[in-house]
């Protein structure tokens, strides 16, 4: 695929099955991962959906990544707003490209990849309106309150989590329903790994917000 063709981002496209709906589920792995690593995790999620996983463009230590870091938990706030930007550029991008209706697009992020989609929805209000934050944490806390209304979001977090800790999983929460967006959530006991339960949380949520669209 020349540069071109991968509308600046390497990425998978997967379509749907026919009569699944027009679903597609935006997977944005986390650090280390790569393009084909939640695909098995989407379709487990949304049997039939499309798939649309860009690779993250930052490489850390060979390992790619959405955005900077200057140190675990410690984001480079210039490169996150780079990124972001080049995130969504890519997602309008590849709607286009692949006939997608955002409006029936869930992002799906881990770790890393959760941190850009929540990125994206605070910075793009509108340009989605659905998401699984699978242990995310605050990218950034926006200067204006964003107008997040008509956003549906399930954060899946691990209450022992060293990395995105209760706390600051709660302020991400709050940062999204203070905009107008609905948040449910998912407790894990456990900490940043996924668990069944994280799994099945999500694929419940999903059909729920599919079957009510
Ligand atoms: C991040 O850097 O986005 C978070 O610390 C999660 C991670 O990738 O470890």
């Amino acid at each position: 695929m020349s540069p071109a063709d991968d509308l600046g981002f390497r990425h998978r496209y997967l379509p749907g099955a026919p009569g699944a709906g027009g679903v597609t589920l935006l997977l944005l792995h986390g650090t280390g991962g790569d393009e084909s690593d939640l695909i098995p995790i989407g379709q487990s999620l949304a049997p039939g959906a499309a798939f649309l996983s860009p690779r993250g463009r930052v490489l850390e230590n060979g390992m790619p990544r959405f955005f900077r870091r200057l140190a675990e938990g410690v984001f480079d706030l210039q490169d996150l707003h780079v990124q972001t930007a080049a995130i969504a550029q890519f997602i309008a991008a590849a709607s286009q490209k692949y006939s997608l209706q955002l409006n029936r697009m869930v992002a799906v992020g881990y770790s890393n990849g959760a941190n850009i989609a929540s990125s994206v929805l605070l910075s793009n209000p509108g340009l989605l309106t659905a998401a699984v934050l699978f242990r995310p944490m605050v990218p950034y806390v926006p200067q204006s309150r964003p107008n997040l209304r008509g956003l549906d979001i399930l954060i899946a977090a691990g209450n022992r989590d060293p990395i995105a800790s209760l706390g600051e999983t709660k302020r991400l929460a709050g940062i999204f329903e203070a905009g107008g967006a609905t948040v449910s959530m998912h407790w894990h006991q456990g900490g940043h790994e996924l668990g069944k339960d994280d799994l099945d949380a999500a694929a419940g949520w999903i059909s729920q917000w599919r079957a009510a669209r």
